[in-house]
């Protein structure tokens, strides 16, 4: 079967291969074998291949971080699954044909889901979900800013917030973005174009009516941060979740000292560790359910065979996209 890996850490355009590996063979009693569908290619799986993820793992590693696929096979013991039902697998690696996994480590989808949304289901709307609910809490009327607004996590969470009643103002740093985020619902959108931090804040004034915003969502860092840090209401907190800009967060301190604001991180794969008992099955059947309604839907700028992953690695790498590249089987 076909999979994508690489050898060694390096630019994913010059380490990943298209490589011939055994195929997994028949389910013991409590696995499934799952034919991969669709896989998006996300920031951190580019992080991954380039060594610069919190996670390293051993080489060769076939890639990959979330997707989608049918069951093909079920192992004797395993009970309320079937051949051709739809699962998203929670561990493994993803950019291969097939999948071995034990049948308790998917999640089971409904009829009838679009696919290739349930390919991205794993990782970004949980993310969103919780940088709404993890950090502070929100009530309906709140007003929460965001920048890299136009990533899918940023578009899922303008999505979620939406059906809870708060508002979002929405930074990206292209003029092309803005149309797309105002069409999805969000309340303001602004373009960041790295001016001097106290013209930004009035235009913040201008179009959230002066609104008080506890919450600064942060997937840049360097300048981007305090450019959120300046524009939240006294001891709000600014989040940071990505290191789009591959640079510290740089605040300054007079947020820190005189008017009280923290900065804080998030990873999903560390919630995960703390998640209390059901609370992670109980996230995913809202989302599930969420996806099935058509409520989230985070757009597809282009679709690759496993054999053209350079190609598709270097579309995903590149700014200016209106969507995720998928890799499909
Ligand atoms: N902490 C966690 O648990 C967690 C979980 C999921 C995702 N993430 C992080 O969330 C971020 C977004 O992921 P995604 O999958 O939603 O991304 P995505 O859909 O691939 O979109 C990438 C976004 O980043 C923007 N961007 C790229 N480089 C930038 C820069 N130097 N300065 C400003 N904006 C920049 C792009 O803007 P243009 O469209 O203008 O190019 C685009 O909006 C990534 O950093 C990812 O690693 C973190």
């Amino acid at each position: 079967m076909k999979a994508v890996q690489f050898e060694e850490y390096g630019n994913p355009a010059e380490v990943l291969s298209c490589v011939e590996l055994p195929a997994p063979g028949a389910p013991a009693g409590t696995e499934i074998i799952v034919r991969m569908e669709a896989a998006p290619i996300n920031p951190a799986d580019l992080l991954m291949i380039a060594g610069e993820y919190a996670e390293q793992p051993n080489l060769p590693h076939v890639a990959g971080l979330e997707g989608v696929g049918r069951i093909e096979a079920v192992g004797a013991g395993v009970s309320g699954f079937s051949e051709g039902a739809l699962v998203v697998p929670i561990p493994g690696s993803t950019w291969q044909e097939r999948m071995r996994l034990k049948a308790t480590d998917v999640i089971p989808l409904p009829e009838g889901i679009d696919p290739e949304q349930a390919a991205m289901l794993k990782v970004n709307p949980a993310t969103a979900e919780l940088l709404l609910s993890d950090v502070l809490k929100l009530e309906s009327g709140d007003w929460v800013a965001q920048n890299a607004a136009n990533s899918a996590v940023g578009r899922l969470l303008v999505q979620l917030a939406g059906e809870r009643g708060i508002h979002t103002l929405d930074i990206v740093r292209r003029e092309s973005a803005v149309r797309s985020l105002e069409d999805l619902g969000a309340d303001a959108v602004l373009v960041d174009e790295g001016g001097p931090p106290a013209a930004f804040a009035e235009r913040v004034t201008e179009v959230t009516g002066g609104a008080r915003i506890r919450l600064g969502i942060d997937a840049i860092g360097g300048a981007a941060t305090d450019s959120l840090a300046g524009i939240l209401a006294d001891g709000g907190v600014v989040v940071n979740y990505g290191l789009l800009s591959g640079e510290p967060c740089n605040i300054h301190p007079r947020h820190l000292i005189y008017r009280g604001v923290t900065l804080r991180g998030f990873w999903l794969s560390e919630w995960f560790q703390r998640a209390r008992p059901g609370q992670v099955p109980t996230l995913y059947k809202r989302l599930v359910s969420m996806l099935a309604e058509g409520k989230l839907h985070v757009p597809v700028a282009a679709r690759y065979p496993l054999a053209q992953v350079k190609e598709a690695v270097e579309h995903a790498g590149r700014g200016g996209r209106d969507g995720k590249v998928l890799l499909t089987c």
